[in-house]
């Protein structure tokens, strides 16, 4: 394990925020996890696995232990119908996307540009363009960090979900993620039933067209951390009842929404940000960005307290105009532990 010298977790989480942490540690396999987790000195100490930081925002200075996780390694295996990608958990989303395009394994295209390490992207179940990682997701490797006992997570046990899996509840804090098995179709399909790729024919449609054609509507309407700090979409589109939808849409008939399997309705809460003349709304140095109602920018030096005043704007005004509750899809967490936008004091 490497401890590094400094503790600002501003190079380490996409938000860009300044904030510490009391020490932040470099873990290259899983028994450098799980020494963390057993040495003396850190034994009294909060810890908390962090891959990219692209799905937190720290509402103040940690005060224990971040261990960045980068355990690498992809392996390659072949059968007639699949290829199976073994992928230690620190490797980089993207480049595992973009290297599978260039090596004729195709599959993973829709998710493209998605920041983080594969091991965070079971968690939330990450998903883009009509394609979650469940579609291709076939087990997680976890070990538990109390014990070091390692195990194998087949992808129907993982209780995946929009945004969901048991790696939010029953797995969260005892179980760090090492590895992330992949099973990619060799009988290909393309998928554009989502909007913008709807454009594309089915029969002549090649997996880099639409690798290109993601990259290139991300680009457009996705602030890049690099320039401007975020942490992507900041709420969940929400879930709510037919007769809420219904009384919605005769009032605003252009609202988008899509069935679910349920009868309920998903509804986009960038839309209803946007209707109610947030984009540009700015909270200090943190704005609703402009391009995409549903993301929260650290415009100008943005410090926590502003991205949470600007995320309760946005909650109530939705809520005042709509009827509608968000919910935050970004982890928050305190010194300590995970919290909420409800829990945490303005
Ligand atoms: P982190 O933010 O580092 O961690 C997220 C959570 O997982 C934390 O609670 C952390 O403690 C925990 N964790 C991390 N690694 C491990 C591990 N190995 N074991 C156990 N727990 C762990 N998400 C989508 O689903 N779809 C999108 O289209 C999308 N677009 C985005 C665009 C932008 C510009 C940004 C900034 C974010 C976007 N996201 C999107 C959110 C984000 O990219 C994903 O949630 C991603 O999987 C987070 O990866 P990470 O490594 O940065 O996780
Ligand atoms: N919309 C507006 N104004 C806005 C933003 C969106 O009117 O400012 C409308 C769009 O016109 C569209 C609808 O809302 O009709 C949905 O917008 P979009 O297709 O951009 O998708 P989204 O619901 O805002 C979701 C995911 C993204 C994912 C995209 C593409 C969530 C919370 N977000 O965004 O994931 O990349 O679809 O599939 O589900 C993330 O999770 O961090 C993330 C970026």
């Amino acid at each position: 394990m490497k401890v590094l010298q400094e503790r600002s977790l501003a190079p380490f989480h996409t938000f860009g925020i300044e904030v510490a942490a009391e020490h932040i540690i470099v873990a290259e396999s899983p028994r450098e996890l799980v020494a963390i987790w057993q040495d003396e000195q850190y034994c009294s100490l909060p810890k908390m696995v962090v891959g990219q930081g692209s799905n937190i925002l720290f509402c103040e200075d940690y005060a224990g232990v971040i261990v960045l996780n980068r355990i690498r390694g992809v392996e390659v295996t072949e059968t007639a119908d699949s290829y199976l990608l073994h992928v230690g958990a620190g490797e980089d989303w993207h480049q595992l996307v973009s290297s599978t395009i260039e090596n004729n394994m195709p599959g993973l295209e829709n998710l493209a540009l998605i920041p983080g390490c594969v091991g965070s992207s079971p968690i939330q179940n990450i998903g883009a363009y009509g394609v979650e990682l469940k579609d291709v997701c076939q087990y997680v490797d976890v070990i538990e960090l109390e014990t070091g006992k390692q195990s194998r997570i087949a992808a129907e046990d993982c209780q995946f979900g929009y945004r969901d899996s048991v790696f939010k509840h029953a797995m969260k804090n005892t179980h760090a993620i090492v590895a992330v098995g992949l099973c990619l179709s060799k009988h290909w399909q393309p998928n554009i039933s989502y909007g913008p790729l709807a454009k594309f024919d089915a029969e002549d449609v090649t997996p880099q067209a639409i690798f290109d054609e993601v990259c290139r509507i991300r680009q457009l309407k996705l602030p890049d951390p690099k320039v401007l700090g975020n942490a992507g979409s900041f709420f969940k589109n929400p879930v709510v009842e037919s007769k809420l939808r219904d009384k919605l849409l005769t009032l605003y008939p252009d609202m988008p929404s899509y069935a679910m399997a349920d009868g309920s309705y998903k509804l986009a809460a960038g839309w209803l940000i946007d209707r109610c003349g947030l984009k540009g709304y700015q909270s200090g140095g943190a704005k609703v960005h402009e391009q995409q109602a549903l993301v929260l920018i650290n415009h100008h030096h943005a410090t926590a307290q502003d991205v949470l005043t600007l995320a309760r704007h946005v909650v109530s005004s939705v809520a005042q105009k709509f009827g509608v509750s968000l919910e935050h899809e970004v982890r928050f967490m305190n010194a300590h532990q995970e919290t909420t936008l409800a829990e945490v004091q303005s």
